[in-house]
């Protein structure tokens, strides 16, 4: 795609992109200068930072293999982000095969990858809608083909929630999914957080994303903890991401764990 807005696709590659960046950070391919030159500048705050991405796409992995051997068969996930190492899909299928997945993101060009990569497949769909917009995610064929909302589910707010400004009241839209999990359902959420690091760092930071797609917003820990009301934590709870059940190599991104929380809700 040349490096330019495109009339046809919609796509302003001027501006960094919430997707984008993120697939830079992690060593993807699919960005543009401006989504790098973001990138670059969150790197250089602090030492740490080139890590943030990867303790979270960790998480999201070992949070997936926890609700799967929990014997959970359908996931939804919203705000996917683009191809990554470790698809949703791919570590479910390890556990359960043929249990269903269904990928939720507003960006054309992460749903149309997406589609791309699962072209052959009946048990996982990809779907372009706005988490704003629960009832309308809910209610959405692709949705309802392959999730049985009378059947125990995991939802995923993985890395997502942050870019929802308090105005769309972002703990309100938890709740909105929420009230139609049945029992036994799991609640797999992360969130970049302010707690524990200095104001001028994170103002710094919150500065970059105002420039992107996607302001985002470093949250307290108790804002974070709001999110799961109705939820019973699972063990450890709500922790920095590298502390939520890792092992050695997420001990040495410890210092970037601590830009988020992240945790594992259950539904009695
Ligand atoms: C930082 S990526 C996280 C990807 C993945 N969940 C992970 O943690 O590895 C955030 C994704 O959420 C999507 N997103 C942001 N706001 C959204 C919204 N309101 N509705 C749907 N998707 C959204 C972005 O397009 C992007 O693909």
């Amino acid at each position: 795609m040349p490096e330019q807005e495109s009339a046809a696709t919609g796509i302003d590659t001027r501006i960094p992109n919430m997707a984008r960046m993120y697939d830079y950070a992690l060593g993807g391919k699919d960005n543009f200068a401006a989504d790098r030159e973001a990138v670059e500048k969150l790197f250089s705050f602090s030492p740490e930072n080139r890590d943030v991405p990867r303790a979270n796409r960790r998480f999201l992995g070992r949070a997936v293999r926890f609700a799967a051997a929990q014997g959970v068969r359908q996931f939804l996930d919203l705000g996917t982000g683009l191809p990554s190492q470790g698809h949703v899909h791919e570590i479910v299928a390890e556990i359960n095969p043929g249990a269903h997945v269904v990928y939720v993101d507003y960006d054309p060009v992460v749903v149309n990858h997406a589609t791309a990569l699962l072209l052959d497949s009946e048990s996982v769909t990809a779907v372009q809608a706005d988490i704003r917009d629960p009832e309308g995610i809910l209610a959405h064929p692709g949705v309802t083909r392959l999730i049985d909302f009378s059947q125990p589910m995991a939802v995923l707010f993985v890395a997502v929630l942050h870019g929802i400004p308090d105005r769309d009241d972002p703990a309100g839209i938890v709740r909105a999914f929420a009230g139609h999990l049945s029992p036994g359902s799991y609640l797999i959420l992360s969130h970049l957080t302010s707690e524990g690091h200095p104001p001028e760092l994170v103002a710094q930071k919150e500065e970059v994303f105002a420039r992107s797609n996607a302001p985002v917003a470093y949250r307290s820990r108790a804002e974070i903890l709001r999110m799961f009301d109705g939820f019973d934590l699972v063990e450890p709870g709500l922790t920095a991401v590298t502390q939520w059940r890792g092992d050695q190599w997420d001990r040495q991104l410890d210092a970037a764990g601590q830009w988020w929380l992240g945790g594992v809700g259950y539904r009695e």
